[in-house]
């Protein structure tokens, strides 16, 4: 069955490595990460954001996500990414989704506060965990969009009162990530990430990590991040594999065929990412 990622956030957290959390979109991108996962022995969490969850459903991803954890012999957990509307996540929770991110970040600290205890007070019971977000991450995450202006870094003083009194059970930081990709390197706070570490006891999650130097994710995990989000390099490998196809193909209309390169390109994704958050072999 699928697991809360809250067992496999604690268990990084002590090992000090990282879970990927990948956002799918469809039954070819979920069984990728799957299969993938399956074959690096890995716990791995599948993530749907709102977009998601209105274009699938969201009893479809969860009768899809279940499926497929029935049938791997690791760890998966079904998680809500970016949920800003407090009755979605209710109805991901009572869909069966093992794990919630509120995303308050675009709302005064008073409020994020009180919206993350909402849904704290409906997960907590029913075993699902809650990760929140302070600070902004920058970029752009399908209808959410940060403008470098308004993207702002998380305050480490701020983030141990923000989960002393939400009780989050894992903190996402902006330390310089952003969603989508980047226009030039990013530039990470690693010294920001060390302060938030020592003051916050949560395992940390890193947002925006599609385009981010191996080198730099490392360094992150090192520094105490527990979770790495990737959801555009899995959008780029699938249209990318599609479109390369189709161009040598123009004619094939079986998606079993054309979605066969577009998968594959995906578990290439999929495995160098697990790699890189050093979850293999942890299941
Ligand atoms: P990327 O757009 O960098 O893949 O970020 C993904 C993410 O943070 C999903 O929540
Ligand atoms: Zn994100
Ligand atoms: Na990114």
């Amino acid at each position: 069955p699928l697991v809360s990622s809250k067992i496999m956030l604690t268990a990084a957290q002590r090992g000090h490595y990282a879970i990927a959390a990948f956002n799918i979109h469809n039954l070819e991108t979920l069984k990728a990460v799957v299969e993938t996962a399956r074959e690096e022995r890995a716990p791995v969490i599948l993530q749907a954001t709102p977009g998601t969850c209105r274009h699938a459903g969201v009893n479809f991803l969860h009768a899809m996500a279940k499926t497929a954890a029935l049938e791997a012999d690791i760890p998966i957990a079904l998680h809500l990414d970016h949920g800003d509307d407090v009755e979605l996540a209710f109805k991901c929770i009572d869909g069966g989704f093992t794990s919630i991110m509120v995303d308050g970040s675009k709302l005064p600290f008073e409020q994020n506060v009180e919206m993350v205890r909402k849904v704290i007070d409906y997960a907590r019971p029913r075993g699902v965990q809650v990760e929140a977000e302070l600070g902004r991450v920058g970029g752009v995450e399908e209808e959410l969009s940060v403008s470098e202006y308004e993207a702002a870094m998380t305050e480490p003083e701020k983030a141990a009162e923000y989960v002393e009194r939400t009780g989050v059970d894992s903190l996402a930081v902006a330390i310089g990530t952003a969603h989508g990709m980047y226009k030039g390197e990013p530039k990470l706070d690693f010294e920001r990430l060390e302060k938030i570490k020592n003051l916050v006891a949560v395992p940390l999650v890193l947002h925006g990590c599609s385009g981010v130097p191996d080198d730099m994710v490392k360094k992150a995990i090192t520094l105490g991040i527990c979770k790495i989000n990737i959801a555009t390099d899995i959008k780029i490998a699938f249209a990318g594999a599609l479109l390369d196809y189709f161009k040598d193909n123009p004619k094939e209309v079986d998606p079993r065929k054309y979605f066969k390169p577009a998968q594959d390109a995906v578990k290439d994704v999929v495995k160098s990412k697990i790699r890189l958050a050093g979850s293999c072999d942890k299941a």
